[in-house]
């Protein structure tokens, strides 16, 4: 193989149909969803956001997810390597790079936060959450310790060893596990959440729409997230894409992809409103949500200490099937690129990683609050870097590449001759225009 990098040649790992599918929703079903998904909903107004989200999912989302699948199985590389033996050009190996350096960003402080959700499973199992009604002083105590290095380091050690075992035996055989536990939880959880009384009346803020609340701004942050929560941008999907065989219909994957994020939102709103709303809670008050909102509402419901470790069970089982997505696209990118095995690969990119993380689990609990930059923490900065400016440029990458540059995408896709209009009508107008107006906004370029 001529490319410079990517392909030694050595055999790639693969998934069966039913693996990718598992593997590529739990990639995109994360703390995305759960965490983020709720707080923005509940900002911008509940349903009528909830609608916005679909629309984006729909036309824009699903359009550049079936592009980043195509891309990986034709290229058969890492995310960069990929576009460079499609087109055979540097440039587009070198854009490339930027969607394997976003997970990398990504993982280094996606990894925390998982690792909040596994110490609040353990905390809310063994009742210790319970002991004290002062949720805000916990978290608060929490995350200026240095638990949450250790929590991140957890979590870092076993997305590693998943990654580690490869392609089929380790993320294919442990995504077939941790997906249908998801599934119970959360069907669990909904039934809970909805017997309570007064339940209610969170779900129709939840699903009775006032339009009237939708700005502009609401709809850039719906796009924004349905990008972040189908994974798109970041590489993984490419990755990801690149061990799917020939056979599979990647039209027909993108739908069940979509579907199950778009689903588990659902579900995931349908047990934050009723919950928050039953309990006098705030649905719109940021990242405390979950971590200092919720914790009082387990608190006060019959068997609360089981169903908040359920809980925080749940967004822990999320996280993890989404950092070792992350993880996989430098690790599959070093191998092709420097020649090292899978192992040597993973113990190098995984540590790297953790550390790279470090400053921003300092700053983010002010374990060293010397980390912050014109107003935002280390930790705050490594997201905007990442969400806000290198997931838009990738999105924007493989729009382009797919809508203009490589003239295979079609049969890589696979779509009849109507859907293959449609989709290269929103990969070259609609897609890279709506996505240039979410980096320009995002990235505070955009005049009010
Ligand atoms: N989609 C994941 C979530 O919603 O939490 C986050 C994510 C995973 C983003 C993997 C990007 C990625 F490559």
């Amino acid at each position: 193989d001529s490319s410079p990098n990517g392909g030694n040649g050595q055999s790639r790992g693969k998934f069966t149909s039913s693996g990718f599918i598992f593997a590529a929703i739990g990639s995109a079903v994360g703390l995305g969803n759960m965490w983020k998904f709720p707080y923005i909903t509940g900002l911008y107004g509940g349903a009528a956001f909830f609608f916005l989200f679909i629309i984006c999912l729909l036309a824009v989302g699903l359009p550049v997810l079936l592009a980043e699948l195509a891309v990986g199985r034709g290229g058969r590389g890492n995310a960069s390597s990929s576009y460079y033996r499609l087109s055979g050009s540097k440039l587009w190996g070198g854009l490339g790079f930027l969607s394997v350096l976003g997970p990398f960003v990504i993982l280094s402080f996606y990894a925390i936060v998982a690792g909040w959700t596994l110490h609040y499973a353990v905390i809310s199992f063994t009742g210790k959450l319970f002991e004290n009604a002062d949720f805000g002083v916990r978290f608060g105590g929490f995350i200026g310790s240095w638990m949450i290095v250790f929590w991140q380091f957890v979590v870092m050690l076993l997305t590693g060893w998943i990654v580690w075992l490869g392609v089929s035996s380790g993320i294919e055989r442990f995504n077939k596990i941790l997906i249908p536990g998801l599934v119970i939880l959360l069907l669990v959880m909904v039934v809970r959440v909805l017997t309570l009384e007064g339940a209610g009346e969170g779900v129709s803020f939840f699903l009775r729409p006032d339009f009237s609340k939708l700005t502009a701004e609401s709809a850039l942050v719906a796009l924004g997230h349905a990008f972040f929560s189908l994974s798109l941008g970041m590489g993984a999907m490419m990755t990801y894409g690149s061990y799917v065989d020939r056979r599979q219909s990647l039209g027909a994957a993108t739908l069940a992809i979509g579907f199950g994020d778009l689903l588990y939102a659902f579900l995931a709103g349908l047990i934050i409103f009723p919950t928050t709303a039953v309990f006098g809670l705030e649905a719109s008050q940021g990242p405390g949500l979950v971590f200092v909102a919720l914790p009082a509402a387990f608190s006060a419901m019959p068997l609360g200490a089981l169903f908040g470790g359920l809980f925080f069970l749940l967004l822990a089982f999320a996280s993890l099937t989404s950092t070792v997505s992350l993880l996989e696209v430098p690790v599959a990118f070093a191998s092709d690129t420097f020649g090292w095995n899978r192992r040597t690969s993973v113990i190098i990119v995984t540590l790297l990683c953790f550390l790279v993380g470090l400053p921003s689990s300092f700053s983010v609990g002010g374990l060293y609050s010397g980390l912050s930059f014109g107003g935002k923490s280390f930790f705050d900065w490594m997201d905007f870097v990442a969400s806000n400016i290198l997931l838009p440029i990738c999105g924007l990458v493989v729009t382009l590449f797919a809508g203009y540059v490589w003239k295979g995408a079609a049969e890589e896709a696979g779509l009849n001759a109507w859907w293959f209009k449609v989709w290269l009508f929103m990969l070259r107008f609609v897609a890279p225009l709506l996505v240039l107006l979410v980096f320009l906004y995002s990235a505070g370029l955009l005049p009010d």
